[in-house]
């Protein structure tokens, strides 16, 4: 079932970075890429790290506490020591708000 939901204003969604919102007591990661959104959630699927603390470079962000990696659109980890996919969420953007769908 979709769920959008309302979780930040499109101009609190940095430019080639990445923030975090509390949506529903979970985090969840919003990145700003060429004008687009993407969301997935924060924390990595190797460890108890922020992914807001990482480092986004293109479409990939790299997790700061071991240096693994994902695809922002797809969720594969692309760098090892991450291996199991993060979650990712569809988003649109309506009236300067980003809305995700949490399913
Ligand atoms: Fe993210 Fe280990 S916690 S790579």
């Amino acid at each position: 079932a979709e769920n959008w939901t309302d979780v930040s204003a499109l101009a609190d969604v940095p430019d080639d970075d990445v923030t975090a919102v509390m949506v529903g007591g979970a985090e969840l990661a919003l990145y700003g890429v060429d004008g687009t959104v993407f969301a997935t959630d924060n924390i990595c699927t190797h460890g108890h790290a922020r992914l807001c603390d990482g480092f986004l470079d293109g479409h990939e962000i790299e997790c700061p506490l071991h240096q693994g990696k994902f695809d922002i659109r797809s969720g594969h980890a692309t760098c090892q020591p991450a291996t199991d996919p993060l979650r990712i969420f569809p988003v649109k953007i309506e009236n300067g708000r980003v809305f995700v769908d949490l399913g």
